[in-house]
């Protein structure tokens, strides 16, 4: 699904991805870790297309397409969805209005027809319960207020909606207790299909224990320094990223 090759990316004139390497299949749940500063947020946002950052070498395909041309927002509409580190406050606009929008958005830049508004309500209703979210929260005014877990509650209601192909949820962990790292782990567990994958970025083992990845990824200075599968986020837990560092230099 996704494949990303020998990726370099900077931001103003830094170079911040050294040469990624990923290969991300449906079905999968890749698992990103590293200390702050790594490139974790970048590489998201580079996959997300966002324009800030430039692509100096390597390439993003998704299902064998080049992304290079590819803005924000038709990649959105090819089913890349990133949640925000720090969401933005739209006083005002619903959660639900907000998620109407987004879907009809999408499907105007497909070609199609505004969802029906008894089959957008049936979604809603879907998805709601499935998340077990309250439909008090449906209608407060977007992140105003939201605590911790009411914004991964936000968050994984809007993936739940937009069914994306390719998930990327960029986690704080700091900050959020521990129903809130439920909320995501349940909401991505139960959005988990053979046709979608998910990358979750996070820095502490914790999330990894309601999620189990099937890949985890190390990322230290902008390069993936190791790879392997659930153990190593344990492994990490227990010797810290230290430990890597003196593995990086071997690789
Ligand atoms: N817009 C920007 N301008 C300048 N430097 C930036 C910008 N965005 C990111 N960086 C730098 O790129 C490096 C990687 O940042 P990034 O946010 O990707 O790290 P991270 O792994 O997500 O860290 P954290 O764990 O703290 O979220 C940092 O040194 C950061 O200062
Ligand atoms: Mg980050």
């Amino acid at each position: 699904m996704l494949k990303i090759e020998n990726l370099h990316a900077s931001v103003e004139d830094k170079e911040i991805l050294k040469g990624i390497n990923l290969e991300v299949n449906a079905g999968e749940v890749h698992a990103i870790m590293g200390p702050n500063g790594s490139g974790k947020s970048t590489l998201s946002a580079v996959i997300a297309g966002k324009e800030e950052f430039e692509v100096t070498e390597g390439s993003i395909k998704l299902d064998g397409e080049d992304l290079e041309d590819v803005s924000a927002e038709e990649r959105a509409h090819k089913g890349i969805f990133l949640s925000f580190q720090y969401p933005v406050e739209i006083p005002g606009v619903s959660v639900t209005n907000f998620i109407k929008t987004a879907i009809n958005e999408s499907r105007k830049a497909r070609g199609l027809e505004d969802m029906p508004a008894n089959k957008m309500l049936k979604l809603i209703r879907e998805k709601s319960e499935l998340l077990d979210i309250d439909r008090k929260f449906l209608s407060r005014s977007l992140n105003e207020g939201f605590s911790g877990g009411e914004k991964k509650r936000n968050e994984i209601f809007q993936m739940a909606m937009l069914e994306p192909k390719l998930a990327i949820l960029d986690e704080t962990d700091s900050g959020l207790d521990i129903d809130a790292l439920r909320i995501v782990a349940n909401g991505v567990n139960k959005l988990k299909s053979k046709d979608n994958a998910v990358i979750v970025i996070t820095h502490y083992q914790r999330l990894l224990e309601y999620i189990v990845p099937d890949f985890v990824h190390v990322l230290h200075n902008g390069k993936i320094v190791k790879s392997g599968g659930k153990e190593l986020a344990i492994e990490l837990e227990e010797k810290g990223y230290d430990w890597l560092k003196n593995e990086a230099v071997v690789e």
